[in-house]
């Protein structure tokens, strides 16, 4: 009875949810095939990967189109953003003006150093008073060119052990007019080694008027559920436990509403892996997507009898008819 109240609809500024269950946003992961899946699944909200500031408004197209690409059954879709000043980060939400999307994210947890190097990610944290400036030049910007579509962002714990500067970081952001504010709660140094730290995402919970999204080791429909009843957060983000695995959003949303969701057998676990695949394919070429999608296939095959043999073999196949009838034999395992 009393997990029924913790999946609820959920508003962060004009955007209305049905649910509060997020796929993350993950760079090489969560492409526009995989949020479509996982939104048949029961995702709530979508996050792009990680697209460049500077890229989207230099108008380069061959990196950054790809990753805007929407799906078509994405009814709320954020953009996630990373850049390092006020000016580049204003153009770029103008830039997303054709694309249309329902929010826009900025990335203020990124902790590879290609990105931090330039200022943008996970360093935009070492100066709450410029993340403060870079937000409201995003809010400006939605205002004036996307009809004012919310302006969230995601933080880390800190820059190390001895910057722990989250609650600083998010009052900055949302004094700047962030809507929603998500955090995964580990330091830039730590990456995604140790445990995060659900105590920070409590602390933030209880302090923000904003909603605040819980990201962090989440690998079962358990854990979404233990998220949010210990933190108290209004939303829980899914990455890397989503990846081969959609079904996860079924599994939580069935178990916060008081039921339990059949866990996908062999035959609906391949099914949906090849969905991808095709989807994956339309977007971005056949070759690539099979390449693509080597890594995922593991996760997707796990607990099927005989994986092991398979994926020595999926490793090598290069087109879908050859990953199709590698897959038919394991199907009614
Ligand atoms: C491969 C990978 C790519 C990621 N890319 C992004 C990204 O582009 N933007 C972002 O904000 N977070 C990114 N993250 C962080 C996730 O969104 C999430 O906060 C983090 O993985 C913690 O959740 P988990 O422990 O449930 O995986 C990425 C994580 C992984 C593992």
């Amino acid at each position: 009875m009393e997990n029924t109240c913790l999946y609820h609809p959920l508003s962060i500024g004009s955007l209305h949810l049905t649910g509060n269950l997020f796929l993350a946003p993950a760079a090489g992961y969560t492409d526009s095939a995989f949020r479509s899946i996982c939104v048949e699944q029961g995702a709530n909200l979508t996050f792009t990967e990680l697209v460049s500031a500077e890229a989207l408004t230099r108008g380069c197209v061959d990196c950054s189109t790809a990753l805007l690409c929407r799906a078509a059954n994405e009814s709320a879709w954020a953009v996630q953003l990373f850049g390092a000043s006020a000016q580049s980060m204003a153009q770029a939400v103008a830039a997303l003006a054709p694309y249309k999307p329902d929010m826009v994210d900025i990335n203020a947890g990124c902790p590879v150093p290609k990105v931090t190097k330039c200022g943008a990610g996970a360093a935009l944290m070492r100066d709450p008073e410029k993340l403060g400036l870079i937000v409201e030049a995003a809010v400006q910007a939605s205002r004036k060119t996307l009809g004012a579509v919310p302006v969230s962002i995601k933080l880390r714990s800190g820059w190390d052990a001895s910057s722990i500067n989250f609650l600083e970081c998010a009052r900055a952001a949302v004094q700047a007019g962030a809507a929603l504010v998500s955090l995964h709660p580990r330091t830039r140094t730590q990456g995604y080694s140790g445990k995060s730290c659900w105590r920070h995402i409590k602390e933030l919970a209880a302090e923000l008027p904003v909603p605040v999204a819980g990201s962090g080791d989440l690998f079962s429909a358990e854990d979404a559920e233990l998220m949010l009843r210990e933190t108290g957060c209004a939303a829980v983000m899914f990455a890397r436990g989503s990846f081969g695995n959609p079904f996860i959003f079924a599994a939580a949303k069935s178990l916060l509403t008081g039921g339990r969701a059949e866990p996908p057998d062999a035959l609906i676990r391949i099914n949906t892996a090849i969905r991808q695949l095709e989807l994956l394919a339309r977007d971005i070429g056949e070759k690539s997507a099979c390449l693509e999608m080597r890594k995922v296939f593991c996760a997707y095959t796990k607990g099927i009898h005989g994986a092991a043999a398979l994926r020595t073999r999926l490793v090598h196949a290069e087109t879908i008819d050859e990953y199709r009838s590698l897959l038919a034999r394991y199907e009614n395992n």
